[in-house]
């Protein structure tokens, strides 16, 4: 849906992955897109411009000075006369010259005379993707507004290589697209609206440089605030320590302590829905050491007196600005059901996600999920499934919940 009618200009690149944009061409026109491209030098050694011509069924451009061309439509035209446009592949080089804007040639000319939005899909050799020269020039496109897409792990087409640099595939290049026009159109069934997320752990300090944590990875988290951001919510995520990049589309708050995580949800409040996916730390050291903390020899061990972290799924549930519809998370590793129900009543959530976090389930830092959703209607267990795809319909769950 998201693509029909929809103006894209292809900007094709010289590298091996090229072969997969005529698929990629293929699966745009069949949403509905109107595809023109362009071909660097480099582009047209790996496919030729007949196939590209043949599946858009445009002329394909290739030159920055072809008369017919600037008599017709023009270079500039070109990249002012679209909805969108998209650099696959995107190799090392192209990516290099995009970030110092230069223009000899049509399609970094096209790039910088450019008024609708970039999307780059890099491809490229694992250790050219990871050279810090590439990752500034990717930094600087960045900044200057491109969203980059990929690259995918995996094999490479030099024999024995392997690593971060595919292009990653066409169907996955197409639905990010499709989130990404989402993104911008303001539809969606949450648009409009605002979610608030929680995620990871907090870190509560012992001393300078000793803290209590725990196995949060926040994948579950932050899966959940990108697919809130997909369904055309504005979302703050409100994060603890974690290795994970800040979604896109999503405004991010990084704390470490549970004390400034509930003054950085308080900042954030008013929200339509609330999803409390942190782990938070329920106790922190009473009185953290100003210094690190010596051993004096005598085999003593220091005294850890804890006292409780405020619990903030409570307090916002309590609250004067309590959302519309507020939702907890009970990582549990036995009773998982019954926690999970007395979690719903004392905390006023409307919904508690439960699941067993068990360390033979995998579930703390794994890829997948198995969760009993709980609410004042009983409980619904779910099969086990990817977090994102756990992420997907727990919004879409609470969208229509809020829209009902
Ligand atoms: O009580 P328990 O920690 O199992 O409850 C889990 C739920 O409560 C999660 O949604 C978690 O984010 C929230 N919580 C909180 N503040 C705390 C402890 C838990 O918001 N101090």
């Amino acid at each position: 849906m998201m693509l029909k009618g929809k103006r894209i200009l292809l900007v094709i690149g010289g590298g091996i992955a090229a072969y997969k944009v005529l698929d990629l061409i293929r699966r745009l026109k069949e949403r509905g897109a109107d595809v023109r491209a362009i071909m660097t030098a480099g582009g047209q050694h790996f496919v030729t411009p007949l196939s590209v011509g043949a599946l858009t069924g445009n002329k394909v451009h290739t030159d920055l000075f072809d008369l017919a061309d600037e008599q017709d439509i023009g270079h500039i035209a070109l990249s002012r006369d679209c909805d969108l446009i998209v650099v696959a592949p995107a190799t090392a080089n192209l990516i290099a010259r995009m970030a110092h804007g230069q223009a000899d040639e049509l399609a970094t000319a096209s790039l910088l005379a450019a008024a609708a939005p970039i999307i780059v899909c890099p491809a490229m050799n694992p250790r050219m993707w990871s050279h810090p020269a590439t990752q500034r020039n990717v930094a600087q496109i960045k900044a200057d507004g491109a969203t980059i897409i990929g690259p995918a792990a995996g094999k490479m087409a030099e024999r024995g290589e392997e690593g971060v640099g595919r292009l990653p595939e066409p169907l996955e290049i197409v639905g990010k697209i499709e989130d990404f026009l989402r993104l911008r159109s303001g539809t969606g069934p949450l648009a409009g609206r605002h979610v608030l997320v929680t995620s990871g752990p907090t870190l509560e300090p012992i001393d300078p440089v000793r803290y209590i944590a725990n196995r949060s990875s926040g994948k579950q988290g932050h899966a959940i605030a990108a697919a809130a951001a997909r369904a055309g919510a504005r979302v703050t995520l409100v994060s603890g320590p974690v290795r994970l990049a800040d979604p896109e589309g999503v405004t991010t708050v990084h704390v470490e302590t549970a004390l400034e995580m509930l003054a950085a949800v308080e900042a954030a409040l008013p929200a339509d829905i609330a999803i409390m996916a942190a782990a938070v730390a329920d106790w922190r050291v009473r009185s953290a050491a100003a210094a690190k903390i010596k051993k004096d020899g005598s085999g003593a061990v220091p005294p850890l007196a804890l006292t409780e972290n405020p619990d903030i799924l409570s307090t916002v549930g309590h609250g004067s600005q309590r959302p519309k519809i507020l939702v907890g998370f009970a990582a549990e590793t036995n009773d998982v059901i019954d926690n999970g129900s007395v979690k719903l009543k004392a905390k006023a959530a409307d919904f508690i996600v439960a699941n067993d976090v068990s360390p033979e389930h995998g579930v703390m830092g794994g890829e997948r999920n198995m969760v009993h959703v709980i609410s004042r209607d009983g409980v619904d267990h779910w099969p086990q499934m990817d977090k994102t795809e756990v992420a997907e319909r727990l919004i879409a769950l609470f969208a229509s919940r809020l829209n009902a």
